[in-house]
């Protein structure tokens, strides 16, 4: 299993290019079987929950044409509508083809993505909304069996916000007879970006971006060329990298807005930046304020950041109270930081974070994605090296990782 070395090396400087967003990526990918004609995505990152979407879809039968960041999907003959176990539980997204094969085939097998590390991530959710539409589901053998003729257009309010699960009604509403209403439906940039997608393939959805959408039911759908959008949260992630070395680090081809709420916080850390279209300088500072969030879905503070930002204020002064309130167990890299020095307690939700706190180097676990990033923003500040282990959690979701930051002059090394 791989490590990570990293040594504290300084405040970070230069220039890190963002990649395409994993969590736009997926749902794009799952979309391309909806058409009988190919499909290219392009600015698409190279991280491992990709590469296993691609062997699902090529598992289904789907000719795939993987060139760098450039992929052409061809579902025009599928053999299998089977998302089998093997490959569902190294990634619960697997989940995003449930849709599009019902709205396309009338039926779909995928196996029941377990929970995970943080948290138990039923699916109730993306299950009731599709019986709504016309769907017999049953579940055995750890299977969810879907059958339908055509799905039927239906009005559906999500008991709570789910960003995957508004992905899969969308995308089978696509193809359903009539018109589908989503009413509490997630408003993130990945959800706004599928959206675009489908209308160009020959889709009718409105109303993306805001807690209601309107998708009209259409007979086909064509094939298109669509760009990735940047990813939101590997952005935030070298933001947090750079706040925390008191560097001087220019971000570029992103979309600041799409981190509205988080920056908002930053500027109120006292980190100066600045932004125009597709670029966050991150400017040199001498001192953070700390700062309480509570997580929320878009355009609330990501819960996909909170890890991260944990990470900074163990450097800022004063006592930050962040609460997580969209995943029950996101608080697994709180022992880890304080391995390394810092002095965070956990009551319910709710993780307080008292800085600065000098860190200093350690050996530490990864337990999923977030949490690996979070150690990674903690190591470039610690005196010493730190190492960290089971480091495949952040293969899943950070392009290039040593990589970019070397580029940044950070002191990273991997372990084989
Ligand atoms: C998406 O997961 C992201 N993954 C997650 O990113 C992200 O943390 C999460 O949204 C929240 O923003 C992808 O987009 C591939 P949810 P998703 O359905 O869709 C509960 C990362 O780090 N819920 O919005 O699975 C659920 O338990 C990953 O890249 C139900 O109860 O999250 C959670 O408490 C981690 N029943 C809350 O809703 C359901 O049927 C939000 O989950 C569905 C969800």
């Amino acid at each position: 299993m791989d490590k990570l070395r990293i040594t504290g090396n300084g405040p970070l400087h230069g220039e890190v290019r963002i990649s395409g967003a994993k969590n736009a990526a997926l749902p794009c990918l799952t979309a391309c079987i909806m058409s009988p004609e190919a499909v290219t995505l392009t600015n698409l990152p190279r991280v491992r929950d990709i590469h296993t979407m691609i062997r699902v879809l090529e598992e289904l039968g789907a000719a795939v044409e993987l060139d760098g960041e450039r992929v052409i999907i061809d579902a025009a003959e599928l053999k299998s509508h089977t998302a089998t176990y093997d490959l569902v539980k190294t990634m619960r997204a697997s989940i995003l083809v449930l849709g599009p094969l019902l709205a396309r085939f009338g039926k779909a097998r995928v196996s029941l993505p377990g929970g995970c590390a943080i948290g138990a991530r039923p699916v109730n959710l993306h299950l009731e909304a599709l019986e709504k539409m016309g769907a017999k589901i049953t579940i055995e053998h750890g299977y969810i069996d879907a059958r339908v003729d055509r799905l039927q257009g239906a009005e559906i309010t999500f008991a709570n916000v789910t960003v995957t699960g508004t992905e899969n009604i969308m995308m089978a509403a696509a193809l359903a007879r009539g018109t589908t209403i989503l009413h509490n439906a997630a408003r993130e940039p990945e959800v706004i970006d599928l959206a675009e997608m489908l209308n160009g393939m020959g889709a009718k959805i409105s109303g993306q971006g805001t807690d209601t959408i309107v998708i009209e039911g259409v007979d086909t759908l064509h094939g298109h060329t669509h760009p990735i959008i940047p990813d939101r949260i590997e952005t935030g992630t070298y933001v947090c990298a750079a706040a925390v070395t008191r560097g001087d680090v220019r971000i570029t081809h992103t979309r600041p807005e799409y981190l509205k709420r988080f920056l908002d916080v930053m500027r109120a850390a006292g980190l100066p930046f600045e932004v125009d279209a597709d670029c966050i300088h991150v400017k040199p500072h001498n001192g953070l304020k700390a700062q309480d969030i509570q997580t929320q879905p878009h355009p609330g503070f990501p819960t996909d950041m909170q890890a991260q930002f944990m990470a900074v204020m163990t450097q800022a002064e004063g006592a930050s109270a962040i609460t997580e309130s969209i995943f029950e167990n996101r608080f697994m890299h709180v022992s880890e930081l304080n391995r390394m020095g810092a002095d965070i307690t956990v009551k319910g939700r709710t993780a307080i974070t008292k800085g600065v706190t000098p860190m200093s180097g350690a050996q530490v676990m990864a337990t999923d994605l977030r949490a690996s990033a979070s150690l990674v923003v903690a190591a470039l500040v610690a005196k010493g090296d730190t190492i960290i282990d089971r480091i495949y959690h952040l293969d899943r979701g950070y392009c290039d990782l040593e990589k970019k930051l070397e580029g940044i002059g950070a002191l990273v090394e991997r372990i084989r």
